[in-house]
């Protein structure tokens, strides 16, 4: 049964890539309400990076640290030096992901894009999960990893060929994963976001938040409502936390009702 008065994370190390900013930094925040003991932020924007640790708790609850997941020495090192300070890891959102700047049709594909898309969005997600995992095993923790997919993980789109492939690579890793680690307790899963307005998305737009946000609307089944960052954010803490310690392997959009159509 869940007890309604008990903080979901209570105790709890996780680390969140890509929490300088978006998705991450709203989860980060999220995190900490919830009475984690300890969130590492794991970004490549230094200066932002440490402004939200700060503000979210500083060296108490919060910590920033510098990790380019494309760099499998760099996660590596993340996952180790987390748990030589904190502990232990209970959980692992991996998160960071980018878009590239052209639009990406099969015909024009730019493969210099392409490349540096796949290092971040997939093989960098995958070491994430990957020493994660390794870490939960060796401490025998029942853990709990999350990434970011997206609804472009199980639909074809129009443009942005690489984001929609990697994002589809992503899902396979989490079913995968989920199926490999399950024999040690250990749960992976995924959110499914479509279309929320973070610098990621207003940039490649070049709109402005309210443009953005009406652009996503419009294909969505649910009306009257605006998707934030903050409500990809409570999925994810449903994933991470005990209340979801049945659900392994799941892909949990978070979409207004987009893939409906
Ligand atoms: N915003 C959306 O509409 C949407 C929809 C579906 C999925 N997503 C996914 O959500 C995730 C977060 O995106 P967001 O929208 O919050 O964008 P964002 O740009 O606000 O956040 C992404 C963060 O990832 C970090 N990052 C980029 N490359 C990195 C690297 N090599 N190593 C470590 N950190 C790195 C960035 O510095 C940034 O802080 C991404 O995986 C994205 O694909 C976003």
């Amino acid at each position: 049964m869940t007890d309604l008065t008990k903080k979901k994370l209570a105790g709890k190390v996780a680390i969140v890539t890509g929490g300088a900013s978006g998705i991450g930094e709203a989860t980060a925040r999220l995190f900490a309400k919830h009475g984690a003991r300890m969130i590492i932020i794991a970004d490549i924007q230094d200066q932002l990076g440490q402004q939200v640790a700060t503000s979210i708790g500083s060296h108490n609850i919060c910590t920033y640290i510098r990790c380019d997941v494309t760099d499998e020495n760099q996660v590596k090192a993340l996952v180790e030096s987390s748990i030589q300070k904190y502990g232990q890891l209970d959980i692992m959102f991996s998160n960071a992901g980018i878009i590239s700047k052209s639009d990406q049709s099969i015909l024009d594909l730019d493969f210099r894009q392409f490349d540096r898309l796949m290092a971040v969005n997939l093989r960098g997600m995958s070491a994430c999960v990957k020493h994660a995992a390794r870490a939960m095993v060796e401490n025998k923790v029942r853990g709990s990893i999350v990434c970011t997919a997206s609804v472009a993980a199980s639909h074809g789109t129009k443009r942005r060929t690489d984001y929609c492939m990697s994002k589809h690579g992503v899902l396979g890793l989490v079913r995968s994963a989920s199926k490999q680690l399950g024999m040690y307790g250990i749960r992976v899963n995924c959110v499914s976001p479509n279309g929320v307005a973070t610098p990621m998305t207003c940039e490649v737009h070049e709109k402005s938040v309210e443009e953005v946000e009406e652009i996503y609307e419009a294909g969505r089944a649910l009306k009257g409502t605006v998707l934030r960052t903050e409500h990809v954010a409570d999925a994810v803490l449903f994933l991470a936390s005990d209340e979801s310690e049945l659900i392994t392997g799941h892909d949990l959009a978070v979409d207004g009702g987009f893939q409906a159509w």
